[in-house]
């Protein structure tokens, strides 16, 4: 059996040439499917533009979307600022002054320990001159004291802005804490006001611990 000699007309010499074997590869590898061009990086520059828009983005509504509470859009809401300007009622007021302060001792019940701290619960120096109470809160009391019958002999230190108080607490919050310990557990007394600790505070200035039978020659 014989084939066709490479000299037969009937083959298309073109395409064997080894030329055109490689052109066809070539032609065949072009369209391979470019695996790294689909994964390609998002630009630079693009890229700094989307980061600088959330940027601003997150700015623009951090400072004026109001926290997206629905009352910032509320023109008839009640202004904070009415409530913020309200003075805070001195009870409230003495009643911190008082757990932060004066409780160590005196107790959250105000009935002191006995023998060691008296009570202010009824106490005569508490409901009684408002003088000498604001001097014993502002200076402090030392010696021999009666309290509704039961002596006591220790001392308490200033809790005023006064030379050598562990406290410096200012007139107003000796005023409120004293008005507190007045009107609290059944205490019956008037208010005691800023400008009454501030007289006494300017007439005594540092005047040491008080004792008992100091004050009593006083109002
Ligand atoms: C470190 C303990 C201590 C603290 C804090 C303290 N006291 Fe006293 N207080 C005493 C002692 C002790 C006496 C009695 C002093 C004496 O024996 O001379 C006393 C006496 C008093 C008295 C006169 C006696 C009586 O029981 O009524 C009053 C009023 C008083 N304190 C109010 C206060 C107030 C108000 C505060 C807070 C601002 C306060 N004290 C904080 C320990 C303390």
């Amino acid at each position: 059996m014989n084939g066709p000699s490479n000299s037969d007309p009937r083959i298309d010499q073109a395409v064997v040439t080894d030329d055109a074997v490689v052109v066809a590869h070539e032609k065949l590898l072009g369209k391979q499917p470019d695996e790294k061009a689909r994964y390609r990086l998002l630009p630079l520059n693009l890229l700094f533009i989307f980061s600088g828009l959330i940027f601003f983005g997150a700015t623009y509504l951090g400072r004026y979307a109001g926290y997206f509470d629905p009352k910032v859009f509320d023109e008839t809401a009640p202004k904070a600022t009415a409530a913020a300007a309200a003075p805070e009622d001195p009870i409230e007021k003495g009643k911190k002054v008082y757990a932060t302060v004066c409780a160590a001792c005196h107790q959250a019940n105000g009935m002191g320990l006995p023998g060691a701290f008296p009570p202010l619960v009824e106490s005569e120096w508490v409901v009684g001159s408002e003088e000498r109470l604001i001097r014993i809160a502002l200076h402090g009391l030392q010696g021999p004291v009666k309290v509704k019958g039961a002596d006591f002999n220790s001392m308490m230190p200033a809790a005023g802005r006064v030379a050598g108080s562990g406290f410096n607490l200012s007139d107003d919050r000796i005023a409120a804490v004293l008005t507190y310990v007045r009107q609290e557990w059944g205490n019956k007394a008037g208010p005691i006001t800023t400008e009454k600790v501030a007289e006494i505070h300017g007439k005594e200035g540092d005047h040491k611990p008080w004792t008992a039978a100091e004050l009593e020659k006083l109002p």
